[in-house]
């Protein structure tokens, strides 16, 4: 038995698991299922919620009553980050990539809304975020304030317990739905919701292989991330967990043209899924992983998911982030 660290409840759990219908694609005869974590909550939705449980735990434990965390303009991340804190009763500071825009959309508008207090480093200047956290970290103390450092995606040891826990909610609904999948895929963009998997996959005996589509970086960048935080995970809590034989199967090849931008053929998907399903992906994580997915089971050998007969899609969320990007819907 795992013995899991504290933990507040915050998400709507567990969330259901419902098969594709009327989505169809030539060719493609593996079954299609989806465990919908894009609806573990209303305006705090999606993975990063699973992982902030542990998160804001933690910032309890430590007596902290400010949370800083930082991420993109766009930051799913973030924004959940900001709707907690206001829930919860902490002061949010974020720490986001780029230039402030003119008129806050998406995300960022509900950062605002929540009253997020923001900061602003430009591309260029991105590698000092982390001094620029650590710097707000002793302003704040000087202030008499406690703050909690949460770095990019909660990818760190303490949210990888998100999606061990989440595993072993898969594990609970496999049994109840008598289902037994091949794969399970999801989006990678900070490597925290893959680690969990990956690791829980072991723990619980999932007897699946987890295939996760990047959206940025590439396969060895996620491969070393995952390795780490699972080596500092095992040390503070002291797991005793043999990772010598962990699957980390990154998919590359789907990030098109950067980070947050994405082509055509994914715009049409997320039109065409939300028109047969009313399950809506977006153009950042969800729409380019599954996109990738249906990429992969079209071809002849079903490509990096051989022997796929079902398959399940993690949906992690990110609706919010269509919004900003609608011009390049077409209709
Ligand atoms: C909607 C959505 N899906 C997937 C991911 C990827 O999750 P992770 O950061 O744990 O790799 C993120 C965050 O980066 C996200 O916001």
């Amino acid at each position: 038995m795992i013995q899991y660290p504290s933990r507040l409840s915050l998400a709507n759990l567990p969330t259901p698991i419902t098969r594709l219908e009327r989505f169809v694609v030539p060719g493609v005869d593996a079954r299609i299922w989806v465990k919908r974590d894009e609806l573990t909550g209303t305006e705090v939705c999606g993975n990063k919620i699973r992982k902030l449980e542990f998160c804001f735990a933690e910032a309890r434990e430590q007596g902290c009553n400010v949370v800083i965390t930082c991420g993109g303009i766009q930051s799913n991340h973030c924004r959940a980050t900001a709707i907690l804190g206001a829930r919860l009763g902490y002061k949010v500071h974020l720490i986001l990539r780029g230039e402030k825009p003119q008129h806050p959309d998406g995300n960022l508008l509900l950062d605002y809304l929540s009253g997020a207090t923001i900061d602003y480093i430009p591309q260029a200047e991105w590698k000092t975020h982390i001094q620029f956290a650590h710097d707000l970290v002793q302003r704040y103390a000087g202030e008499g304030a406690k703050a909690l450092f949460i770095p990019t995606g909660a990818s760190d040891e303490v949210g990888l317990w998100g999606y061990v826990a989440a595993s072993e909610e898969l594990k609970r609904d496999f049994r109840n739905l008598d289902m037994s999948p091949d794969y399970i895929v999801t989006a990678t963009g900070s490597g925290g919701t893959q680690a969990g998997l990956v690791v829980g996959n072991q723990l619980f005996d999932l007897q699946t292989r987890i295939r996760a589509f990047n959206v940025c970086d590439d396969a060895a960048w996620f491969e070393n991330k995952i390795r780490e935080d699972v080596t500092l995970w095992k040390q503070r809590y002291e797991i005793d967990f043999d990772d010598s034989a962990l699957e980390i199967e990154t998919v590359e090849g789907y990030v098109g043209p950067g980070y947050g931008v994405a082509e055509q053929p994914v715009f049409e998907l997320i039109r065409d899924l939300a028109t047969a399903e009313g399950l809506f992906l977006d153009p950042v994580y969800t729409g380019k992983a599954f996109y990738g997915m249906v990429q992969e089971l079209k071809k002849g050998d079903h490509g990096s998911l051989p022997g796929a007969r079902d398959v399940l899609f993690i949906h992690t969320g990110g609706l919010f982030g269509v919004f900003p990007q609608q011009d390049n819907f077409r209709f």
